[in-house]
């Protein structure tokens, strides 16, 4: 270790690096964490790497901070098309019949890159969607890319490329989707570049799966190269919301050698080609899959699979016994269990015998938020109409149902919807926030820029850990900090899209 930090010292930073960032360096690692806070001091304004931790031992971190640690502490390495078997597996098996799936639902399938570096992977990902995408789908975003480090999201919505980047893209595909733009520099064309939204998000602190930030309801996530940086409870925590992320039946992909690293009750492993892949399984295989918590009532007969499976290997354990019916659950176990992840089994509860006859708004809502983290937008919005029905001043619901018109892709009506919620409450920053948003994809310039002032204003009169409401966790500081990325005016640089609801 440098002679002027001691090692306690640097052993706490290591701690306060894991808290803030998931980033692991065991004590053998010290040295690197070390070495590489060298040249981050200087962007964070410290003379060398020594006053920089001693400063940040002694103090909270600002968002920005830890994002400038975060782009020197990992490695931003990618590239198109990275890993052969994997995207073989996604070309022949799984965008096939996700995409002949989500076509018969007249939407393209929900796809998130969670940790996506300069963008290469989700535009990967974009490129393939194209050629399978029937023309009148091939509009509008469908994949939602984050990261925790505003430089590389910055770099990715840039959208221009190196050799280096390039070097696994087949010569057709750089050709058909890619402009020359100076020598040894590509830029992609913008129909591919369009159907990608980059948003900030730390896979450590930020809260997902929220309709607020569009991270629910995925048919695929790709969080590739990612979790190894991660200690294993952190692994843990992460692969479980990424798990809660995803439709029944939804894919999660890892690179593989991260595979041993998902291990959740909820996702099967399962072998496509030579990849390797987890699959979300369905209420029904759940109450067959080994579970740390069974249910108290009759389980689901049997639950339709939304997509196909493919071959998955069996539960390690036999299936446990079915237990005896037993009454309807209370809202606080039914709300548990929506916490938990289990969409299907909340929502079959809400509509349990007694219990479904004379819901409350509050029940109708849980139910709406249930159906949309399944995916099943149509029932979602059916019960966002209900509990509108049944307490029409509620400003949650109106804002509910915005986000899942706007997963429709039915702008219009969400902004209805909008304007109703900020009218029985004025003060509701996230419709503010969403309202911004949807001027800005509408080309309104100044609109987007007043909506996005007014939210911004309602801000300032809040406590920064305050949680907002209807945000499933997100603090009044953190989308200070996101609307700083995303405002132009105020950040003074290149927006990163930061989309709430809808965005993938
Ligand atoms: C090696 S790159 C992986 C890029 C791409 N997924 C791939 O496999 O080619 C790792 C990325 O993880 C991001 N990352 C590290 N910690 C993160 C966190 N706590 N939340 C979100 N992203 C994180 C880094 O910023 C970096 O861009």
């Amino acid at each position: 270790m440098a002679d002027d930090v001691r090692s306690d010292e640097i052993l706490k930073m290591a701690g306060l690096v894991g808290e803030n960032l998931g980033l692991h360096f065991p004590e053998d690692r010290l040295q690197d964490l070390f070495h590489r806070l060298g040249p981050a001091a200087p962007e964070m304004g410290f003379t060398g790497a020594a006053p920089l931790v001693r400063a940040l031992i002694s103090r909270p971190w600002s968002r920005g901070e830890m994002e400038a640690l975060a782009g020197h502490l990992t490695v931003g390495e990618t590239y198109f098309f990275r890993d052969d078997a994997l995207f073989q597996a996604l070309r022949e098996e799984i965008l096939p019949s996700l995409v002949r799936a989500r076509a018969a639902e007249g939407r393209p399938p929900r796809i998130w890159c969670a940790g996506c570096a300069s963008g290469e992977e989700p535009y990967s990902l974009a490129i393939l969607l194209h050629t399978f995408l029937p023309p009148e789908l091939r509009r509008g975003p469908s994949i939602l890319a984050t990261d925790i480090n505003p430089a590389a999201l910055r770099k990715a919505e840039v959208a221009v490329y190196g050799e280096w980047s390039l070097r696994g893209t087949p010569e057709d595909v750089r050709r058909t989707f890619f402009r020359q733009v100076a020598k040894g520099r590509y830029e992609l064309l913008r129909t591919i570049r369009e159907r990608v939204t980059f948003q900030p998000l730390n896979l450590a602190r930020d809260a997902y799966p929220s309709l607020a930030n569009g991270t629910n309801a995925m048919d695929l996530i790709l969080c590739r190269n990612v979790l190894m940086y991660f200690g294993p409870a952190l692994a843990g925590e992460v692969v479980g919301g990424l798990s809660r992320a995803l439709v029944e039946g939804g894919w999660l992909a890892v690179s593989p050698c991260e595979v041993s690293q998902v291990d959740h009750q909820d996702l099967a492993r399962a072998h496509a080609g030579e990849a390797i892949l987890h699959q979300k399984r369905t209420g029904a295989a759940r109450q067959g899959a080994p579970s740390a918590r069974p249910p108290a009532w009759e389980p689901l007969a049997a639950v339709a699979p939304s997509l196909p499976p493919l071959n998955h290997e069996p539960p390690e354990k036999p299936p446990v016994p079915r237990p005896a019916p037993a009454p309807p659950p209370s809202l606080e176990a039914i709300e548990s269990l929506y916490r938990d992840g289990q969409y299907r089994e909340a929502a079959h509860a809400l509509s349990l015998g007694a219990r479904g006859a004379g819901l409350l708004a509050r029940e109708l809502l849980l139910g709406a938020r249930c159906y949309a983290n399944l995916g099943e937008l149509g029932e979602a919005r059916s019960w966002c109409e209900r509990a509108i029905r049944a307490d029409k001043l509620a400003p949650g619901a109106h804002y509910l149902l915005a986000t899942i018109l706007m997963e429709q892709g039915r702008e219009h009506e969400a902004a209805d919807a909008l304007r109703r919620a900020m009218y029985i409450e004025p003060g509701f920053v996230l419709a503010h926030w969403t309202m911004g948003y949807l001027a800005h994809r509408r080309g309104e310039a100044s609109e987007a820029l007043r909506h996005r002032r007014n939210a911004r204003a309602l801000l300032t009169g809040l406590r920064t850990s305050e949680m907002l409401p209807e945000s499933d966790g997100l603090t009044a500081g953190r989308l200070l900090e996101l609307m700083d990325l995303a405002d132009p005016v105020v950040a003074g640089s290149r927006a990163v899209s930061a989309a709430p609801g809808g965005g993938g």
